[in-house]
């Protein structure tokens, strides 16, 4: 690339007007709140695109992606603007909660039907996996059971990575070392040390786009179990309850629905009650 173009993209800032534009959009239609105090961060995540892009400014850039031609940038710009922090077995009093309760109830109510999970907002993948993990560990001890499980979200990236199912080692080293040994692969390179989860598991998932935001999920079944963990953390409270109200449409009767640590749905209007702390049963 041209030295001279490249540092003029390092000099280039998002002014308060460019920000407002993108942040305004991204909370329109995507839910992710950006308030003023994010302007440093997203101007910062957006210097690779506009390398990638050799865009040399943030004015071109943003014409860009308002052009009859930015669609697609669009779903590249959001790949930096969300926030993807995930790891195996997050938040495990879900999982011990899963083996260990729920499991049983839903193999003796739904007998050799097809369990089913949605991992809503699912990042990288490391929580449909462990999903995964938990259940065919569940599956091998009760015949007659099986599962699904879909995993969506809104960054192409994110997705892409949860297909291809390949971590760094050390991401698995909370996982126990009988799983570890029985559900991933090692690469055989030292000083690349990878692993992948394997085609049994990999089989289980499958990764979808799908933007909370949008009127329609194109989702044409119903879960007896839905994740939506640390995923609406990012929105206003009104789109949370209007994005929990469209999850629980697909939801089962008597289903049951998780949100993260320190998500809530209080005084919200949501067809849910509260079986433990940020698990819910519809009603
Ligand atoms: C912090 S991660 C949580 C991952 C996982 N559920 C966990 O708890 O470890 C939040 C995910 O929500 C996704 N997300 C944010 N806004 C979204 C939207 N409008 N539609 C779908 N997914 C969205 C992000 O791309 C990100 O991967």
């Amino acid at each position: 690339m041209d030295s001279n173009l490249y540092s003029n993209i390092y000099k280039s800032s998002l002014s308060d007007h460019e920000f407002k534009q993108l942040s305004q959009f991204i909370q329109d239609n995507y839910g992710i709140k950006m308030p003023p105090a994010k302007k440093v961060v997203l101007q910062g995540r957006l210097h690779k695109r506009l390398k990638q892009l050799q865009i040399p400014d943030f004015k071109s850039y943003v014409e860009y992606v308002f052009s009859a031609q930015g669609e697609n940038e669009i779903i590249h710009m959001m790949d930096v603007v969300s926030t993807n922090k995930t790891d195996f077995f997050r938040e495990p009093v879900h999982f011990e909660f899963l083996e260990n309760e729920l499991l049983p109830h839903l193999h003796q109510i739904n007998g050799r039907t097809i369990t089913k999970f949605w991992s809503a907002g699912c990042s990288s993948g490391e929580e449909p996996y462990t999903l995964a993990i938990v259940l065919q560990q569940f599956k091998e001890k009760n015949p007659g059971f099986d599962y699904q499980i879909l995993a969506t979200d809104i960054s192409t990236q994110m997705l892409q990575q949860g297909a291809n199912a390949i971590y760094k080692e050390e991401k698995i080293e909370i996982v126990p070392l009988s799983l570890k040994k029985k559900y991933f692969l090692k690469s055989k390179d030292p000083n690349d040390p990878r692993v992948r989860v394997t085609k049994q598991l990999r089989d289980k998932v499958s990764f979808q786009r799908l933007n909370f935001m949008d009127s329609s999920y194109g989702v044409n079944e119903l879960f007896d179990v839905i994740f939506c963990r640390n995923a609406l953390i990012y929105f206003e409270r009104e789109n949370q309850e209007m994005v929990i109200n469209k999850l629980c449409g697909k939801l089962n009767a008597q289903g049951f629905f998780f949100l993260g640590h320190s998500e809530s749905i209080t005084n919200m209007q949501v067809p849910l009650k509260s079986i433990k702390p940020t698990i819910f049963r519809k009603t």
